[in-house]
């Protein structure tokens, strides 16, 4: 499936680096060729000549190797390996490799290759937990994405030190559905996905609007999730903060109005719908056009009710496709998010409730009850793009 590709594979310095052997071998059985660039600290962990020996080919680590015979032919590898490749992919990538890319060292082959590099280059950052966590590792990955290096995320689980934390290298089949999301067996590979996140905006004169605290971190998270599952995704977004993945069709909305044009254009094509944008069900009747200048005369504002979007796909539901939910309540969640099953025709809805202080909106954890049509139910809890894995995941048996 990979016939005729051209992959760099450059190993740093992590214990994850062994998994890249194993990494090697299933681009190189899908048909890959495969090049491996190590940084100098990756071969504390694995032997180059095992590198060398699998990809029946040089491994180059340093740019001026000791050796070095002054031929212009060891100098100049990283500008030509890196013309050579159709993609390059750092795995693992550590933190300290990740901040010599961002800041444009190039102070050995892996660095200088990458510089010099015109294709994508996706980077799978893996670490321990609490250098994941800090300031100057999460500040390099936003770099980085600013820069559009694709970042693979890293997965939770035991680490090295062990730790039960986030920074283990993602399995193969994770990586290769980042890498190339149609060819995969993953769940959700040649499915679109339409995701809605954040909130709306419903302006009751230029500058004033009605609007909500959705940050859109919860559909974000669902949008990385679904990609992970090999997703193409469509992320309708409402004004909001939040970095938006590259790797996604975004497509931004102020009001339900807006939201619901959208919707109406893309949602007929989509296999899978996931709503979570935080909608106003009321605008106001009128948007004046001018100020509205205050006096000292209470006021009334009227409101007329915005179109549901996720009532119209439910109305509107073509077979095979799967609507997914969300309902954000202060109380009685599961009944409410149950009633709203049947109300809005879905296959699966995701409760959430503002009576928790480590869920709902804003954070970057939350407590879902995740309810289906044919009466199963889940909870889940942790960070929300761990949330929105595990939703996924139950939802299509990945
Ligand atoms: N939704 C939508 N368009 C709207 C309102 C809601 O697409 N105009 C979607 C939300 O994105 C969410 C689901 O419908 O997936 C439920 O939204 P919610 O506001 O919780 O429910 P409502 O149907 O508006 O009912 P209520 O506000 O009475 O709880």
């Amino acid at each position: 499936m990979l016939s005729g590709k051209r992959i760099i594979l450059g190993v740093t310095g992590g214990i994850a680096a062994y998994k890249a052997v194993q990494l090697l071998r299933d681009f190189q059985k899908a048909g890959a060729e495969v090049r491996v660039i190590m940084t100098p600290d990756a071969t504390r962990f694995v032997g180059s000549d095992t590198f060398a020996a699998l990809s029946r080919n040089d491994v180059p680590i340093h740019i001026f190797p000791e050796n070095h015979s002054g031929s212009s032919e060891t100098w100049v590898k990283h500008i030509q390996w890196a013309e050579w490749a159709d993609l390059m992919l750092i795995a693992p990538c550590t933190a300290n490799t990740l901040a010599k890319i961002v800041h444009g060292f190039s102070d050995n082959m892996l660095t200088a290759a990458v510089l010099a590099a015109r294709c994508p280059v996706y980077i799978c950052p893996t670490m321990d937990g609490e250098m994941y966590h800090a300031p100057s590792t999460k500040r390099n990955l936003q770099l980085a994405e600013d820069m559009n290096f694709r970042i693979i995320p890293p997965e939770s689980g035991y680490l090295a030190s062990g730790l039960n934390d986030t920074g283990r290298l993602p399995d193969a089949d994770t990586i290769f559905s980042h890498l190339f999301p149609n060819q995969s067996s993953l769940p959700l590979a040649n499915k679109k996905v339409l995701i809605t996140t954040g909130p709306t905006r419903e302006f009751i004169d230029p500058v004033r609007f009605i609007s909500n605290p959705s940050s859109g971190k919860m559909g974000i998270a669902m949008a990385k999730a679904a990609k992970a599952l090999g997703a193409d995704v469509i992320l309708l977004h409402g004004p909001i903060t939040e970095k938006i993945p590259h790797d996604v069709t975004a497509l931004p909305f102020e009001s339900a109005d807006d939201l619901f044009a959208l919707v109406q254009k893309h949602g007929p094509n989509c296999d899978v719908a996931i709503m979570a944008a935080a909608v106003a069900d009321y605008k106001p009747q009128e948007k004046a056009l001018s100020k509205i200048k205050k006096g000292d005369a209470e006021k009334t504002l009227f409101f007329t009710r915005t179109p549901d979007s996720l009532q119209w796909l439910g109305e509107n539901k073509k077979a095979k496709q799967i609507l997914i939910g969300f309902a954000m309540e202060t109380d009685n969640l599961e009944e409410h998010a149950r009633e709203k099953i049947g109300r809005k025709k879905l296959d699966w809805v995701v409760g959430n409730t503002l009576n928790a202080q480590d869920s709902g909106f804003q954070h970057d954890t939350n407590r879902v009850l995740l309810l289906s049509s044919k009466d199963e139910k889940f909870s889940f809890e942790g960070l929300k793009t761990e949330v929105a894995k595990k939703v996924l995941e139950t939802i299509f048996q990945a």
